[in-house]
């Protein structure tokens, strides 16, 4: 398996998240976990699994997230096996039912990577994931980086 995980992370939740799968998956094969901003089209040869993982904000993924799925041309990822993630703010920690409200409905960055991936030619064989975060600027809650470690093997078996 030759895997790249891309991430961008505003205050370092998505990165621990990415890192944790990184590490869980590379117990099998050569992955590498690279920052969004350091993701060339060059580090995108030879692939068979990307995985993109983007903070939620304002129901989308960052700009340089966006920007990067934006770039890759069209069928770029074709033959590629490819899985997103992001972090989202944990409902339960929100106080007002209406900010609650808006938030769930407005969607989070996850669906939306899956969707430019898919355009771009890439197989979508897992379901997009979220991994929570306990205020706006985390912590991450608790137990959600040995999720995104069995999220990790998961995709393993998967594949
Ligand atoms: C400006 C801003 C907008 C945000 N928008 C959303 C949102 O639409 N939905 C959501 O679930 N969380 C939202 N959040 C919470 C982020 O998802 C949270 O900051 C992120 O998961 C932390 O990841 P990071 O540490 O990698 O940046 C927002 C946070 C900020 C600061």
């Amino acid at each position: 398996m030759n895997a790249l995980i891309v991430y961008d992370s505003v205050f370092g939740n998505t990165e621990k998240v990415a890192r944790t799968i990184g590490e869980a998956l590379g117990a099998n094969g050569q992955v590498d976990t690279l920052p969004v901003s350091q993701a060339t089209m060059d580090k995108l040869r030879g692939l068979d699994m990307l995985i993109v993982g983007s903070p939620t904000r304002s129901f989308r993924p960052t700009p340089a997230v966006s920007q990067f799925l934006k770039t890759l041309p069209k069928n770029h990822l074709a033959g590629v096996q490819v899985a997103v993630f992001d972090t989202r703010i944990w409902l339960d920690t929100i106080d007002s039912s209406v900010f609650r409200f808006v938030v769930n409905k407005g969607g989070y960055a996850a669906s939306t990577m899956a969707n430019v991936l898919k355009m771009k030619g890439g197989q979508l064989f897992v379901p997009p994931e979220g991994f929570l975060v306990t205020g706006e600027q985390g912590p991450l809650k608790e137990g959600e980086l040995e999720r995104a470690a069995s999220w990790a093997r998961q995709i393993q078996l998967a594949k």
